[in-house]
């Protein structure tokens, strides 16, 4: 795979945060003992890996624009270009203990993604995409499942947890769903759920009330690996609405269908 200067500024940036998350999380095992101040170590961690992220980035194109789940979005000098990033996502795994995390960092360009990276540190998993140029993991190329038929299929989403709104919603969701197919997973991380329906471990992806910097870069990894991806709401726009359904291309009439209760 041969990726553009910004695609490796990117997977720099996301090896480089990956490193300091791995450290911190092996001290997040410890704590789970005592549980004390897990949190707050927690917090300081994820702050930290963003810090190392906007440095890297910015260092290498300070003109660009930024948003990222940690601190205030800033327009760039170049107003059409800008990095969106989660630096941990899956953060209640990662402060339980669970390696199932990722930093996730999206290159927008004219409100369009044209470049993704998901990387899973503890798995020593890269994801990677870019506009035209196929999707990968690591080395490998990725490409969705080839499942054709929802009974055969496994979906992954998010539940909505303390004391969130749309619990009734996600509920509806999972009565129509959930007899259909395979099964549902909730593995607590959006950018790698998205990976995974790239990978084609998970057959689709349904969720709500995700932000812009839960799914960028998944976004382009999957739609490079052959995925489609839709908004849940006719007119709608995953990346300002936060509301998304995908799938491999023969299942995703149907699976959309029952993902939108029409
Ligand atoms: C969360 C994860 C989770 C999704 C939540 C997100 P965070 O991100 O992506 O899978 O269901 O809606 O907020 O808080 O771990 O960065
Ligand atoms: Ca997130
Ligand atoms: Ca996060």
């Amino acid at each position: 795979m041969q990726g553009s200067a910004n695609l490796n500024i990117m997977i720099k940036a996301a090896r480089a945060a990956g490193r300091s998350l791995v450290k911190d999380f092996r001290e997040v095992e410890n704590l789970q003992v005592s549980m004390k101040g897990a949190g707050d170590f927690v917090s300081r961690a994820d702050l930290a890996a963003e810090k190392i992220i906007r440095e890297e980035l910015t260092e290498a194109r300070p003109n660009y624009g930024w948003l990222a789940e940690e601190s205030d979005e800033v327009e760039g000098k170049d107003p059409t270009r800008r990095w969106i990033v989660d630096p941990l996502d899956g953060t209640t795994n990662y402060l339980h203990g669970l390696p199932h995390w990722a930093v996730s960092i999206a290159l927008e360009h004219k409100g369009e993604i044209v470049a993704g990276v998901v990387f899973d540190p503890a798995k020593d998993e890269m994801f990677v995409a870019e506009k035209g140029q196929g999707a990968f993991l690591n080395e490998s190329r990725l490409r969705v499942s080839g499942r054709s038929r929802l009974i055969e299929s496994i979906f992954a989403t998010g539940l909505p947890f303390g004391g969130r709104a749309d619990l009734p919603e996600t509920l509806q969701d999972l009565a129509r769903i959930l007899p259909a197919c395979a099964g549902v997973r909730r593995w607590g991380a959006a950018a790698l759920d998205l990976a995974y329906v790239a990978a084609g471990r998970y057959d689709g992806f349904w969720e709500r009330r995700l932000h812009p910097w839960d799914m960028a870069a998944g976004l382009v990894i999957v739609r490079e690996a052959g995925g489609l991806v839709e908004p849940l709401r006719p007119d709608g726009e995953p990346l300002a609405d936060g509301e998304v359904v995908v799938a491999n291309e023969q299942i995703f009439e149907s699976f959309a269908k029952l993902a939108r209760g029409a």
